[in-house]
This record gives C-alpha cells, sequence and structure tokens, in this order.
C-alpha cells in the first residue's frame, strides 16, 4: 500500500494540535500515554542527572519536554524538530510560559535534520519513528541520534510497535481496538485504524533494542510496554 506523504502526514499534524496539548491525559490515543511520559520523564532525569541540552524530536505540542522539565530537569538548551509549524509554535509557547525557556526550533522531517555530532544530553522521541519507512532510515537516523549525543547521554522512545509473529500482532490489534472502543466509541477505533494503516510503519521492539545496541547504544532497557506501545531506550557511553 502507498503510505502518506509527508505532506500528506503534516498537513494531518497542522489540523490536530490540541490532541496533543494536554499534559493531563498526553495522547490518550495511545495506550498508557500518562504513565509512559512519566516514565521517560523520570528515567531520562535518572540517567542523565546533570542533562544541559535537550533535542526532543517529533516533539508535537511538547508534552515529552513539558513533562521532563516538570520532573526537575535543570536543562538550559531545548531543540524542537517537527514537520508541523502548528505543533512547534504550541510546544514553545507551552515551554516559554511554564519555564521561561526559549526553544530552538525547526520545522522539518527528522530525516533531514542536521542532527550535528556531541551536542545534545538527551535525545526524546516520542511517537514520531514510526514514521521511518525502511531499513536505511531506521538505521540512519538512529545513527545520527547517536553521534548526536555527548558521551553519558540518554536517548528515549515511546512508540506504536509491530509483532513479529502474525497472531500475535492480530490479538494485540485486537486489543488496541477494544482500548480505542472503551476510550471512544467503534467509530474513533475505525478513525485511528484508518490512519495508522495508511501513515505509520512500526517496528517490533526486539528490532529496535537490537538496532540500539548493534549501533553502540549500553545499558538498552524497555521501562514499559503494554499492548501494542512501548518506552525504551539506552545511553551514550
Ligand atoms: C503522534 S505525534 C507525537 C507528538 C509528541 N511527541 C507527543 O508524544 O505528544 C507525532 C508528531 O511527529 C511529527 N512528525 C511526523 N513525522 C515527522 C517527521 N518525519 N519529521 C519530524 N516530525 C514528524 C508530527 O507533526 C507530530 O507532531
Amino acid at each position: 500500500m502507498n503510505k502518506s506523504s509527508v505532506e500528506d502526514i503534516r498537513e494531518r499534524f497542522d489540523s490536530d494540535v490540541e490532541r496533543f496539548s494536554n499534559l493531563e491525559t498526553g495522547q490518550s490515543a495511545t495506550v498508557d500515554a500518562v504513565l509512559s511520559l512519566e516514565i521517560i520523564a523520570q528515567a531520562a532525569t535518572a540517567c542523565t542527572p546533570d542533562a544541559n541540552s535537550l533535542l526532543d524530536l517529533g516533539c508535537g505540542a511538547g508534552n515529552f519536554t513539558l513533562r521532563l522539565l516538570q520532573q526537575g530537569a535543570k536543562i538550559e538548551e531545548i531543540t524542537l524538530v517537527d514537520l508541523s509549524l502548528p505543533m512547534l509554535e504550541r510546544a514553545g509557547e507551552r515551554i516559554s510560559a511554564a519555564h521561561e525557556i526559549v526553544p530552538v526550533t525547526f520545522q522539518t522531517d527528522l530525516r533531514s535534520f542536521d542532527f550535528g555530532e556531541n551536542r545534545y544530553d538527551i535525545v526524546l522521541a516520542g511517537a514520531v519513528l514510526h514514521h521511518l519507512r525502511n531499513d536505511d532510515q531506521w538505521q540512519e537516523t538512529f545513527e545520527k541520534i547517536y553521534r548526536s549525543l555527548r558521551p553519558g547521554g540518554s536517548f528515549w522512545i515511546f512508540d506504536l510497535l509491530r509483532y513479529n509473529n502474525l497472531n500475535t500482532q492480530r490479538m494485540m490489534w485486537n486489543r488496541y481496538g477494544q482500548y480505542l472502543t472503551n476510550l471512544r466509541d467503534k467509530a474513533y477505533r475505525d478513525q485511528v485504524f484508518a490512519y495508522i494503516e495508511i501513515e505509520d510503519t512500526p517496528r517490533p521492539l526486539f528490532e529496535q533494542l537490537q538496532l540500539l545496541e548493534s549501533i553502540g547504544f549500553a545499558d538498552v532497557d524497555v521501562l514499559h510496554c503494554n499492548t501494542c506501545f512501548a518506552a525504551f531506550g539506552g545511553v551514550r557511553k
């Protein structure tokens, strides 16, 4: 199936800012959204306690960065990357209002972003890497993230997963469908499933963990996994 273009994805997110602007609920179309925000904020702070600079990839309206700052991280430099300008504007407003930090923002496809080397202490990627399409893009992006971290820096992902075993995938997808139906109704489930089908190319958790390790990340750990979503990460030693 032909997946949505970058432009189509940008347009959809441009008109969906509100849904990503609530720190109390997180992105409720994902399972355990609030727990994942919290657990990533806590793990990033615990593993990189002296962090000064942060990169938030696919930042949306800034929930992951805001939750990290709420956790007490003493971050002074924040870089936000997103396809969507309205998302970046909302993230910048919320972060500046709550923490008096003015983030540097880049409206770009993360595949074209100049990550640089030894720049960041923490890199966050919340529900965005599932937009990477093929092996090369996954490999290149993880490598760039690794190099952009300072030694001791950490990388944290929360994302939609695919399961290796087709039966397990079907079973987990049914469970996720039930979650969405309970959250709202069957029409909402179908709407979420439709945009996942056309936009997303998620990868199995194990494959992503192996890729992190093969690139050089140490202490690769899973913080949480439920149904089709996981929070995980690693450290650049
Ligand atoms: C599902 S939202 C998650 C937002 C935020 N991280 C959160 O968890 O609340 C995904 C975000 O990634 C952005 N995005 C999608 N594909 C992207 C890409 N290739 N490069 C940069 N940003 C992208 C979208 O515009 C959107 O704001």
